[in-house]
Protein backbone atom coordinates (compact mmCIF):
# COMPACT_ATOMS: atom_id res chain seq x y z
CA UNK A 1 0.00 0.00 0.00
CA UNK A 2 2.85 2.41 0.93
CA UNK A 3 3.78 2.69 -2.74
CA UNK A 4 0.38 3.32 -4.17
CA UNK A 5 0.31 5.83 -1.09
CA UNK A 6 3.78 7.52 -2.77
CA UNK A 7 2.28 7.88 -6.44
CA UNK A 8 -1.20 9.29 -4.68
CA UNK A 9 1.07 11.69 -2.27
CA UNK A 10 3.65 12.77 -5.17
CA UNK A 11 0.69 13.18 -7.85
CA UNK A 12 2.21 10.05 -10.20
CA UNK A 13 -0.13 9.06 -12.41
CA UNK A 14 -0.70 4.90 -12.07
CA UNK A 15 -3.13 2.05 -12.08
CA UNK A 16 -4.09 0.04 -8.81
CA UNK A 17 -5.48 -3.18 -9.61
CA UNK A 18 -8.27 -4.24 -6.96
CA UNK A 19 -6.84 -7.06 -4.62
CA UNK A 20 -10.58 -7.04 -3.45
CA UNK A 21 -12.03 -7.26 -6.65
CA UNK A 22 -14.54 -10.90 -5.90
CA UNK A 23 -17.70 -9.71 -7.71
CA UNK A 24 -19.49 -10.17 -4.62
CA UNK A 25 -22.20 -7.42 -3.39
CA UNK A 26 -23.23 -5.96 -0.27
CA UNK A 27 -26.84 -6.92 -1.17
CA UNK A 28 -28.03 -3.12 -0.37
CA UNK A 29 -28.91 -2.92 -4.20
CA UNK A 30 -30.32 -5.66 -6.40
CA UNK A 31 -31.58 -6.45 -9.76
CA UNK A 32 -34.99 -5.92 -8.89
CA UNK A 33 -34.33 -2.29 -7.74
CA UNK A 34 -32.64 -1.82 -11.41
CA UNK A 35 -35.77 -2.97 -12.77
CA UNK A 36 -38.16 -0.43 -10.50
CA UNK A 37 -36.20 1.95 -11.27
CA UNK A 38 -36.28 1.38 -15.25
CA UNK A 39 -40.18 1.01 -14.52
CA UNK A 40 -40.63 3.81 -12.86
CA UNK A 41 -38.68 5.66 -16.17
CA UNK A 42 -40.52 4.10 -17.90
CA UNK A 43 -43.61 5.52 -16.28
CA UNK A 44 -42.54 8.71 -16.53
CA UNK A 45 -41.87 8.81 -20.09
CA UNK A 46 -44.61 10.35 -21.45
CA UNK A 47 -44.09 13.05 -18.88
CA UNK A 48 -40.38 13.90 -19.86
CA UNK A 49 -41.53 13.68 -23.56
CA UNK A 50 -44.02 16.78 -23.04
CA UNK A 51 -41.70 18.31 -20.78
CA UNK A 52 -38.71 18.76 -23.04
CA UNK A 53 -38.45 18.41 -26.93
CA UNK A 54 -35.02 16.80 -26.83
CA UNK A 55 -36.64 13.95 -25.34
CA UNK A 56 -39.57 13.86 -27.42
CA UNK A 57 -37.05 13.06 -29.87
CA UNK A 58 -36.75 9.51 -28.28
CA UNK A 59 -40.51 9.10 -26.48
CA UNK A 60 -39.41 10.51 -23.45
CA UNK A 61 -36.18 7.91 -23.14
CA UNK A 62 -33.32 9.64 -22.23
CA UNK A 63 -30.46 7.93 -23.17
CA UNK A 64 -27.05 8.15 -25.11
CA UNK A 65 -25.74 6.54 -28.25
CA UNK A 66 -22.93 3.89 -28.26
CA UNK A 67 -20.94 4.76 -31.01
CA UNK A 68 -17.81 3.15 -33.08
CA UNK A 69 -14.37 5.68 -32.21
CA UNK A 70 -12.20 3.94 -35.03
CA UNK A 71 -10.15 7.01 -35.63
CA UNK A 72 -9.51 7.45 -31.82
CA UNK A 73 -8.93 3.37 -31.62
CA UNK A 74 -6.06 3.92 -33.85
CA UNK A 75 -4.55 6.72 -31.50
CA UNK A 76 -5.23 4.83 -28.31
CA UNK A 77 -4.89 1.45 -29.52
CA UNK A 78 -1.99 1.72 -31.59
CA UNK A 79 -1.78 -2.25 -31.36
CA UNK A 80 -5.36 -2.65 -32.25
CA UNK A 81 -8.34 -3.09 -30.83
CA UNK A 82 -11.62 -2.32 -30.77
CA UNK A 83 -12.33 0.79 -29.15
CA UNK A 84 -16.28 2.01 -28.27
CA UNK A 85 -17.73 5.18 -26.33
CA UNK A 86 -21.11 5.57 -24.86
CA UNK A 87 -22.13 9.07 -25.46
CA UNK A 88 -23.35 10.37 -22.01
CA UNK A 89 -21.24 13.82 -22.91
CA UNK A 90 -24.54 13.93 -25.15
CA UNK A 91 -27.08 13.07 -23.07
CA UNK A 92 -30.27 15.11 -23.45
CA UNK A 93 -31.50 18.04 -21.35
CA UNK A 94 -28.97 17.67 -18.74
CA UNK A 95 -26.05 17.08 -21.16
CA UNK A 96 -23.77 14.80 -19.07
CA UNK A 97 -23.91 11.23 -16.98
CA UNK A 98 -25.20 13.04 -13.34
CA UNK A 99 -29.04 13.14 -16.00
CA UNK A 100 -29.20 9.85 -15.63
CA UNK A 101 -29.44 10.11 -11.76
CA UNK A 102 -30.48 13.46 -10.70
CA UNK A 103 -33.99 13.54 -13.22
CA UNK A 104 -34.68 10.14 -12.05
CA UNK A 105 -34.64 10.74 -8.31
CA UNK A 106 -36.63 14.17 -8.54
CA UNK A 107 -38.97 11.96 -10.89
CA UNK A 108 -39.61 9.51 -7.72
CA UNK A 109 -39.89 12.40 -5.44
CA UNK A 110 -42.64 13.73 -7.26
CA UNK A 111 -44.00 10.67 -8.00
CA UNK A 112 -43.91 9.77 -4.58
CA UNK A 113 -45.52 13.58 -3.58
CA UNK A 114 -47.83 13.20 -5.75
CA UNK A 115 -49.29 10.27 -4.73
CA UNK A 116 -49.29 11.23 -1.02
CA UNK A 117 -51.63 13.92 -2.06
CA UNK A 118 -54.28 11.85 -4.16
CA UNK A 119 -53.08 13.75 -7.51
CA UNK A 120 -51.98 10.21 -9.37
CA UNK A 121 -52.47 6.33 -9.25
CA UNK A 122 -50.07 3.78 -10.66
CA UNK A 123 -52.42 3.51 -13.69
CA UNK A 124 -52.43 7.19 -14.64
CA UNK A 125 -50.93 8.28 -17.36
CA UNK A 126 -47.86 10.79 -15.48
CA UNK A 127 -48.75 13.58 -18.00
CA UNK A 128 -51.08 14.34 -14.98
CA UNK A 129 -47.58 15.65 -13.24
CA UNK A 130 -47.36 18.27 -15.28
CA UNK A 131 -51.19 20.00 -15.30
CA UNK A 132 -52.08 22.73 -12.81
CA UNK A 133 -53.21 20.64 -10.01
CA UNK A 134 -49.48 18.61 -9.16
CA UNK A 135 -47.49 22.16 -10.04
CA UNK A 136 -49.59 24.21 -7.25
CA UNK A 137 -48.80 20.88 -5.11
CA UNK A 138 -44.99 21.06 -5.96
CA UNK A 139 -44.65 24.78 -5.82
CA UNK A 140 -44.72 24.47 -1.78
CA UNK A 141 -41.69 22.05 -2.26
CA UNK A 142 -37.92 22.69 -2.11
CA UNK A 143 -35.48 20.24 -4.00
CA UNK A 144 -32.04 21.50 -3.18
CA UNK A 145 -28.48 19.71 -4.44
CA UNK A 146 -25.12 20.72 -3.68
CA UNK A 147 -23.16 19.95 -7.17
CA UNK A 148 -19.29 20.88 -8.62
CA UNK A 149 -22.01 22.04 -11.63
CA UNK A 150 -23.48 18.45 -13.58
CA UNK A 151 -25.35 17.42 -10.74
CA UNK A 152 -27.21 20.74 -10.51
CA UNK A 153 -27.85 21.03 -14.08
CA UNK A 154 -29.71 17.88 -13.85
CA UNK A 155 -31.77 18.21 -10.74
CA UNK A 156 -32.27 22.18 -11.49
CA UNK A 157 -33.56 21.83 -14.75
CA UNK A 158 -35.81 18.53 -13.82
CA UNK A 159 -37.16 20.02 -10.77
CA UNK A 160 -37.94 23.52 -12.24
CA UNK A 161 -40.04 21.94 -15.13
CA UNK A 162 -42.27 20.16 -12.24
CA UNK A 163 -42.47 23.59 -10.91
CA UNK A 164 -40.46 23.02 -7.80
CA UNK A 165 -38.94 25.76 -6.54
CA UNK A 166 -34.97 24.43 -7.24
CA UNK A 167 -32.44 25.29 -5.18
CA UNK A 168 -28.72 24.13 -6.36
CA UNK A 169 -24.93 24.76 -3.97
CA UNK A 170 -22.49 25.23 -6.03
CA UNK A 171 -19.02 24.56 -5.50
CA UNK A 172 -16.12 26.61 -6.07
CA UNK A 173 -14.91 24.44 -8.66
CA UNK A 174 -18.35 25.30 -10.76
CA UNK A 175 -17.50 26.27 -14.34
CA UNK A 176 -19.49 30.13 -14.43
CA UNK A 177 -21.42 29.23 -17.86
CA UNK A 178 -23.14 26.13 -15.69
CA UNK A 179 -24.80 28.43 -13.15
CA UNK A 180 -25.66 30.96 -15.94
CA UNK A 181 -27.54 27.99 -17.62
CA UNK A 182 -29.12 26.76 -14.90
CA UNK A 183 -30.36 31.08 -14.07
CA UNK A 184 -31.42 31.05 -17.10
CA UNK A 185 -33.69 27.63 -16.56
CA UNK A 186 -35.10 29.35 -13.41
CA UNK A 187 -32.92 27.24 -10.54
CA UNK A 188 -31.65 29.62 -7.56
CA UNK A 189 -27.85 29.38 -7.71
CA UNK A 190 -26.01 29.34 -4.43
CA UNK A 191 -22.55 29.82 -4.73
CA UNK A 192 -19.80 28.46 -2.44
CA UNK A 193 -16.41 29.83 -1.62
CA UNK A 194 -15.40 26.07 -0.11
CA UNK A 195 -15.19 22.90 -2.23
CA UNK A 196 -18.11 19.96 -3.06
CA UNK A 197 -17.38 18.65 0.07
CA UNK A 198 -17.81 21.92 2.01
CA UNK A 199 -20.90 23.31 -0.20
CA UNK A 200 -22.89 19.75 0.85
CA UNK A 201 -22.26 19.98 4.13
CA UNK A 202 -23.85 23.92 3.93
CA UNK A 203 -26.59 22.54 1.50
CA UNK A 204 -27.79 19.68 3.60
CA UNK A 205 -27.74 22.20 6.80
CA UNK A 206 -30.08 24.34 5.24
CA UNK A 207 -32.55 21.74 3.37
CA UNK A 208 -32.81 20.18 7.38
CA UNK A 209 -33.89 23.41 8.45
CA UNK A 210 -36.35 24.50 5.70
CA UNK A 211 -39.70 23.04 5.49
CA UNK A 212 -41.20 21.39 3.04
CA UNK A 213 -37.87 20.92 1.30
CA UNK A 214 -35.92 17.79 -0.02
CA UNK A 215 -31.98 17.53 -0.26
CA UNK A 216 -30.61 14.78 -2.95
CA UNK A 217 -27.73 13.78 -1.12
CA UNK A 218 -24.67 12.65 -4.04
CA UNK A 219 -23.28 11.30 -1.26
CA UNK A 220 -25.84 9.10 0.65
CA UNK A 221 -28.64 8.72 -2.46
CA UNK A 222 -29.90 5.29 -2.93
CA UNK A 223 -32.09 6.62 -5.74
CA UNK A 224 -28.99 8.51 -7.26
CA UNK A 225 -27.16 5.17 -7.27
CA UNK A 226 -30.41 3.45 -8.96
CA UNK A 227 -31.22 6.05 -11.43
CA UNK A 228 -27.33 5.71 -12.52
CA UNK A 229 -27.55 1.78 -12.81
CA UNK A 230 -30.23 1.95 -15.53
CA UNK A 231 -27.98 2.93 -17.87
CA UNK A 232 -26.70 -0.95 -18.18
CA UNK A 233 -29.73 -2.29 -19.37
CA UNK A 234 -29.54 0.57 -22.21
CA UNK A 235 -26.41 -0.20 -22.83
CA UNK A 236 -26.61 -3.96 -22.68
CA UNK A 237 -29.06 -3.49 -25.65
CA UNK A 238 -27.42 -1.63 -27.17
CA UNK A 239 -24.32 -4.09 -27.35
CA UNK A 240 -26.93 -6.48 -27.95
CA UNK A 241 -28.09 -4.90 -30.71
CA UNK A 242 -23.93 -4.47 -32.48
CA UNK A 243 -23.24 -8.71 -32.02
CA UNK A 244 -21.11 -7.44 -28.82
CA UNK A 245 -22.76 -9.08 -25.79
CA UNK A 246 -19.25 -9.63 -23.53
CA UNK A 247 -18.57 -12.96 -21.84
CA UNK A 248 -15.81 -13.95 -20.00
CA UNK A 249 -13.64 -15.06 -23.06
CA UNK A 250 -14.90 -11.70 -24.76
CA UNK A 251 -14.66 -9.24 -22.17
CA UNK A 252 -15.55 -5.60 -21.92
CA UNK A 253 -13.53 -2.91 -20.19
CA UNK A 254 -15.24 0.03 -19.30
CA UNK A 255 -13.35 3.62 -18.14
CA UNK A 256 -15.41 5.85 -15.97
CA UNK A 257 -14.44 8.78 -14.56
CA UNK A 258 -15.40 9.49 -10.99
CA UNK A 259 -15.92 12.09 -9.07
CA UNK A 260 -17.76 10.97 -5.71
CA UNK A 261 -18.24 7.78 -7.39
CA UNK A 262 -21.83 7.93 -7.56
CA UNK A 263 -22.07 7.83 -11.36
CA UNK A 264 -19.91 5.33 -11.98
CA UNK A 265 -20.61 3.22 -9.03
CA UNK A 266 -23.79 2.60 -10.03
CA UNK A 267 -23.17 1.76 -13.56
CA UNK A 268 -20.37 -0.38 -12.50
CA UNK A 269 -22.94 -2.10 -10.25
CA UNK A 270 -25.66 -2.36 -13.34
CA UNK A 271 -23.43 -3.97 -16.01
CA UNK A 272 -22.18 -6.65 -13.89
CA UNK A 273 -25.31 -7.61 -12.29
CA UNK A 274 -26.30 -7.91 -15.66
CA UNK A 275 -23.35 -9.79 -17.33
CA UNK A 276 -21.62 -10.63 -14.58
CA UNK A 277 -18.05 -9.94 -12.94
CA UNK A 278 -15.76 -11.39 -15.44
CA UNK A 279 -17.65 -10.20 -18.77
CA UNK A 280 -17.31 -6.64 -17.52
CA UNK A 281 -14.13 -5.11 -16.18
CA UNK A 282 -14.82 -1.52 -14.80
CA UNK A 283 -11.58 0.76 -13.80
CA UNK A 284 -12.32 4.10 -12.82
CA UNK A 285 -10.21 7.56 -13.73
CA UNK A 286 -9.41 10.41 -11.69
CA UNK A 287 -7.23 13.24 -11.51
CA UNK A 288 -4.05 13.46 -10.04
CA UNK A 289 -5.11 16.18 -7.64
CA UNK A 290 -8.32 14.69 -6.36
CA UNK A 291 -8.00 11.05 -6.38
CA UNK A 292 -10.44 10.26 -3.61
CA UNK A 293 -12.52 7.35 -4.49
CA UNK A 294 -8.54 5.28 -5.52
CA UNK A 295 -7.29 6.72 -1.88
CA UNK A 296 -10.59 5.59 -0.17
CA UNK A 297 -10.26 2.10 -1.70
CA UNK A 298 -6.35 1.53 -1.90
CA UNK A 299 -6.51 2.94 2.20
CA UNK A 300 -9.42 0.87 2.75
CA UNK A 301 -10.64 3.96 4.80
CA UNK A 302 -13.46 5.07 2.28
CA UNK A 303 -14.64 8.36 3.26
CA UNK A 304 -12.62 8.48 6.40
CA UNK A 305 -9.98 9.84 4.66
CA UNK A 306 -9.37 13.11 2.04
CA UNK A 307 -7.51 13.74 -0.71
CA UNK A 308 -6.36 17.06 2.03
CA UNK A 309 -4.97 14.63 4.69
CA UNK A 310 -2.16 13.46 2.00
CA UNK A 311 -1.47 17.29 0.55
CA UNK A 312 -3.11 17.23 -2.64
CA UNK A 313 -5.05 20.69 -3.80
CA UNK A 314 -7.86 18.64 -5.05
CA UNK A 315 -7.73 21.13 -8.00
CA UNK A 316 -8.62 20.04 -11.06
CA UNK A 317 -9.88 21.42 -14.45
CA UNK A 318 -12.45 18.11 -14.46
CA UNK A 319 -15.06 20.27 -12.33
CA UNK A 320 -17.29 17.42 -11.79
CA UNK A 321 -14.39 14.98 -10.68
CA UNK A 322 -13.19 17.70 -8.16
CA UNK A 323 -13.98 16.04 -4.79
CA UNK A 324 -11.84 15.72 -2.04
CA UNK A 325 -13.96 12.52 -0.24
CA UNK A 326 -15.76 9.60 -1.64
CA UNK A 327 -19.21 8.24 -0.82
CA UNK A 328 -19.32 5.82 1.87
CA UNK A 329 -21.79 4.12 0.09
CA UNK A 330 -20.49 3.55 -3.41
CA UNK A 331 -17.00 2.60 -1.45
CA UNK A 332 -18.78 0.09 0.20
CA UNK A 333 -20.25 -1.12 -3.24
CA UNK A 334 -16.63 -1.15 -5.15
CA UNK A 335 -14.62 -2.60 -2.53
CA UNK A 336 -15.24 -5.98 -4.18
CA UNK A 337 -16.64 -4.88 -7.36
CA UNK A 338 -14.59 -2.38 -9.40
CA UNK A 339 -11.54 -3.84 -10.67
CA UNK A 340 -9.25 -0.91 -10.63
CA UNK A 341 -8.88 2.74 -10.68
CA UNK A 342 -5.74 5.32 -12.48
CA UNK A 343 -5.04 8.56 -11.49
CA UNK A 344 -4.10 11.15 -14.77
CA UNK A 345 -2.78 14.56 -14.57
CA UNK A 346 -4.68 17.79 -15.95
CA UNK A 347 -2.33 18.32 -18.37
CA UNK A 348 -3.36 15.35 -20.88
CA UNK A 349 -7.08 16.74 -20.43
CA UNK A 350 -6.87 19.56 -23.05
CA UNK A 351 -4.79 17.61 -25.65
CA UNK A 352 -7.59 14.68 -25.32
CA UNK A 353 -10.05 16.70 -25.69
CA UNK A 354 -9.11 18.59 -28.73
CA UNK A 355 -8.07 14.85 -29.98
CA UNK A 356 -11.30 13.56 -29.88
CA UNK A 357 -12.78 16.78 -31.19
CA UNK A 358 -11.11 16.32 -34.26
CA UNK A 359 -10.70 13.22 -34.98
CA UNK A 360 -14.23 12.16 -34.01
CA UNK A 361 -15.96 15.94 -33.61
CA UNK A 362 -17.13 14.90 -30.00
CA UNK A 363 -17.54 17.80 -27.92
CA UNK A 364 -16.45 16.70 -24.55
CA UNK A 365 -15.77 18.29 -20.93
CA UNK A 366 -12.37 17.91 -19.39
CA UNK A 367 -13.77 15.56 -16.75
CA UNK A 368 -14.65 12.97 -20.04
CA UNK A 369 -11.38 12.68 -21.01
CA UNK A 370 -9.95 11.67 -18.08
CA UNK A 371 -10.59 8.10 -19.27
CA UNK A 372 -8.85 7.57 -22.29
CA UNK A 373 -5.06 7.33 -20.91
CA UNK A 374 -6.61 4.08 -19.33
CA UNK A 375 -6.78 1.13 -21.90
CA UNK A 376 -2.93 1.19 -22.76
CA UNK A 377 -2.40 1.41 -18.40
CA UNK A 378 -4.35 -1.49 -18.32
CA UNK A 379 -2.90 -3.49 -21.19
CA UNK A 380 0.24 -2.66 -20.15
CA UNK A 381 -0.46 -3.96 -16.50
CA UNK A 382 -0.48 -7.74 -15.04
CA UNK A 383 -4.39 -7.39 -15.31
CA UNK A 384 -5.22 -9.51 -18.60
CA UNK A 385 -2.53 -12.10 -17.18
CA UNK A 386 -3.70 -12.51 -13.87
CA UNK A 387 -7.12 -12.86 -15.12
CA UNK A 388 -6.09 -15.41 -18.09
CA UNK A 389 -7.29 -12.98 -20.63
CA UNK A 390 -6.70 -12.87 -24.19
CA UNK A 391 -5.97 -9.16 -25.21
CA UNK A 392 -7.21 -9.55 -28.36
CA UNK A 393 -10.65 -10.53 -27.24
CA UNK A 394 -10.99 -7.54 -24.83
CA UNK A 395 -13.32 -4.56 -26.19
CA UNK A 396 -13.22 -1.54 -24.51
CA UNK A 397 -15.31 1.30 -23.87
CA UNK A 398 -14.56 4.61 -22.88
CA UNK A 399 -17.54 6.68 -21.21
CA UNK A 400 -17.71 9.82 -21.92
CA UNK A 401 -19.94 12.14 -19.20
CA UNK A 402 -20.13 15.66 -19.93
CA UNK A 403 -20.04 18.21 -22.77
CA UNK A 404 -23.27 18.88 -24.74
CA UNK A 405 -23.90 22.10 -23.55
CA UNK A 406 -19.84 23.28 -23.49
CA UNK A 407 -19.89 26.51 -25.11
CA UNK A 408 -17.17 26.60 -27.86
CA UNK A 409 -13.44 26.29 -26.85
C1 LIG B 1 -18.77 15.32 -16.43
C2 LIG B 1 -18.72 14.45 -15.20
N1 LIG B 1 -18.13 13.27 -15.28
C3 LIG B 1 -18.08 12.44 -14.22
C4 LIG B 1 -18.60 12.80 -13.00
C5 LIG B 1 -18.45 11.86 -11.83
O1 LIG B 1 -19.65 11.44 -11.26
P1 LIG B 1 -19.67 11.12 -9.71
O2 LIG B 1 -19.40 12.41 -8.98
O3 LIG B 1 -21.03 10.60 -9.45
O4 LIG B 1 -18.57 10.15 -9.47
C6 LIG B 1 -19.20 14.05 -12.87
C7 LIG B 1 -19.75 14.52 -11.59
O5 LIG B 1 -20.30 15.57 -11.47
C8 LIG B 1 -19.27 14.90 -14.01
O6 LIG B 1 -19.85 16.10 -13.94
Amino acid sequence: MSDYLNFLRSRTPFLWLNPHATGKCTGDFTLADMLDAEARLARCAPLLEQLFDEAAEANGIIESRLIEVPNLARRLLPDGGTLLLKADHDLPVAGSIKARGGIYEVLAFAEKLAMENGLLTSGDNYRKLAEPAARALFRQYTLAVASTGNLGLSIGTMAAALGFRARVHMSCDAKTWKKDLLRSRGVEVVEHEGDWTEAIRVGRAETLATPNAHFIDDENSRELFLGYSVAAFRTAAQLRLSGRTPDAEHPLFVYLPCGVGGAPGGITFGLKTLFGHKAVRCFFAEPTDAPCMTLGLVTGKFNEISVYDIGLTNRTSADGLAVSRPSRLVCREMDTLLDGCFTVPDEVLVPFQQTVLSLENLKIEHSSAATFPGPEMVLESSFCADHGIDPANVRHLLWTTGGRYLPTF
